[in-house]
């Protein structure tokens, strides 16, 4: 009998621990949503403690998401614990997912605890979870750099103590595949009860092998794979769900578990909201979501496509969504088609005053642009609420002229707080002219470190999605615009990231910060 391998994705938690990947609730929420249409099994939502900003994120989705169950991650702790119990209070299905590393190093010189010490805690920890949900998940954190007598120890007891899933992570993508699938096997031959748990595995991309460890932990019994959108996630990112999701259905040959559950044409499309909303931009090379992965330049190969499709394709387009891109509404769209293609993408609006700011931007954009797509709407709605948070600067105007053989300049007036002032700058070309303008208004003292332009859709009416990094004091944030002319989409990318600078992050990391 095959079974079917669980998707877990912590494209929330651990994809935004990535500098500048940080959420607000309500794009979580919209992520959430995305993931549940794909059928996703388990989303983890965040991790509760880290502020109330956090907390509330975790509740928001867990009362929104119905039929995936919804995770909060708790280091082991009792006040961690608590505070993801209490965020999951209104969960369908909740998940409690607590851990401590078991490597050596990370013993000694992170937590300073003897292993004895280590395992103790891990098992109250499991305890006082299951105080809240049955469904409770345990990490030995840095696994793939512990001691495997040791890791038994820590397995068997936490079982014991009522965890359901045990997740062996490779927390700095430190090994091998064969390696990897190799303590998967050994860990479950081992551990005397290792029949009564999931084994689960989390891998991190270092060495650009989070997919193929993950790969070989499942031809080695690993039952969940945790993966993140776009391989979304710390440093190098963790695996990717849709290569690993896709690796499975191609590969079903050789793997004796089945992805079957997911509907994988929500792959293109929950990967393009990812990457609006955090302005991480996918390469056109990815594989799965990248612009390129099915797009046969050489004649050779276009020839043999023509021909018979799996001279050169193994996977067909359609199955993981890149038809879905469909024209969906238009100029002549009421608002109810609006607001009802918006709920089927996951946004609800607080109020009709929302509901209508958003419809009159539809309309100048459906104006501007006669066929609008499911990515133009995502890019409104994210639009909408960038501007609706934190918002000192305002861009109220701007002017650029740019023409050969003369120095761009731009105007730009923005509104601070509540004034509105204006400010000219030169510029190399247009949209430096118009950073420069807004920097002699902001004096931001920030570094940029990206600029990146991406079309929403394809077409040159198509909507420029604009991604801009800034950096101050360590701190980094990533601004985003979109607008039909890039100009425009630039100058308010980065007045959104200046406003996003302006505010102090006060939230702990799980695995470093102490809360
Ligand atoms: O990489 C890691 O070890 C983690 C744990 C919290 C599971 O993200
Ligand atoms: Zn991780």
């Amino acid at each position: 009998m095959t079974d079917r391998l669980i998707i877990f994705d912590t494209t929330l938690r651990d994809g935004e621990q990535s500098p500048g990947a940080s959420m607000t609730r309500d794009e979580k929420v919209r992520i959430a949503k995305a993931l549940e249409r794909m059928h996703v099994d388990v989303i983890e939502a965040g991790f509760p403690i880290a502020s109330p900003g956090d907390f509330e994120a975790v509740q928001a989705v867990a009362r929104a998401i119905q039929d995936s169950t919804v995770c909060g991650l708790a280091r082991a702790l009792d006040k961690d614990i608590d505070r993801a119990g209490e965020a999951l209070k209104e969960a369908n299905a909740g998940r409690i997912h607590t851990f401590i590393a078991t490597s050596p190093i990370h013993m000694k010189m992170k937590l300073r605890m003897e292993p004895d010490q280590v395992l103790e805690q891990a098992v109250r920890a499991v305890k006082r979870a299951r105080r809240y949900t049955d469904d409770v998940e345990f990490s030995p954190e840095d696994a793939g750099r512990s001691e495997i007598d040791f890791l038994c120890r820590v397995i068997e007891a936490v079982i014991a103590a009522g965890a359901g899933t045990v997740n062996i992570p490779d927390t700095v993508g430190y090994n091998l595949p064969q390696q990897f699938g190799d303590l998967i096997r050994r860990l479950r031959e081992r551990v005397p009860n290792s029949d009564k748990a999931v084994f689960s595995v989390h891998c991190h991309n270092d060495l650009g092998l989070a997919v193929a460890n993950s790969l070989s932990a499942v031809q080695n019994g690993a039952r969940q794979v945790e993966c993140t959108i776009n391989g979304l996630g710390e440093r190098a990112g963790n695996a990717a769900l849709e290569e690993v999701v896709m690796a499975v259905k191609t590969r079903r040959d050789v793997f004796d578990c089945t992805v079957d559950h997911l509907d994988t044409t929500q792959i293109v499309p929950t990967s393009r909201l990812v990457s609006g909303i955090t302005g991480f931009a996918v390469q056109p090379n990815k594989a799965i979501v990248g612009a390129n992965a099915f797009a046969h330049e050489s004649g050779i190969h276009q020839d043999g496509v023509l021909k018979n499709r799996e001279t050169y394709e193994i996977m067909r387009a359609e199955d993981v969504g890149w038809s879905a891109n469909r024209m969906v509404l238009g100029k002549h769209s009421g608002r109810n088609a609006f607001r009802t293609r918006l709920r089927e993408l996951g946004v609800e609006f607080a109020s009709e005053e929302e509901l209508n700011e958003a419809f009159a931007r539809f309309k100048e954009l459906a104006d501007k642009k006669h066929e609008i797509y499911d990515e133009d709407l995502q890019a409104l709605v994210t639009e909408t609420n960038l501007e609706a948070e934190n918002e000192y600067y305002r861009l109220v105007a701007l002017r650029v002229c740019s023409e050969t053989g003369e120095t761009p300049r731009a105007t730009v007036t923005l509104r601070m707080d509540s004034e509105e002032r204006t400010a000219e700058a030169d510029g190399s070309g247009p949209v430096d002219a118009a950073f420069r303008a807004i920097e002699v208004l902001a004096h931001s003292g920030t570094e940029l470190l990206l600029y990146s332009v991406n079309n929403i859709t394809s077409g040159t009416d198509s909507q420029g999605e604009v991604t801009v990094r800034l950096e101050k004091g360590g701190r980094i944030v990533n601004g985003q615009g979109a607008d039909t002319d890039i100009v425009i989409a630039s100058a308010k990318a980065y007045v959104n990231a200046l406003n996003k600078i302006r505010v102090p992050a006060a939230r702990a990391h799980p695995q470093t910060g102490d809360v």
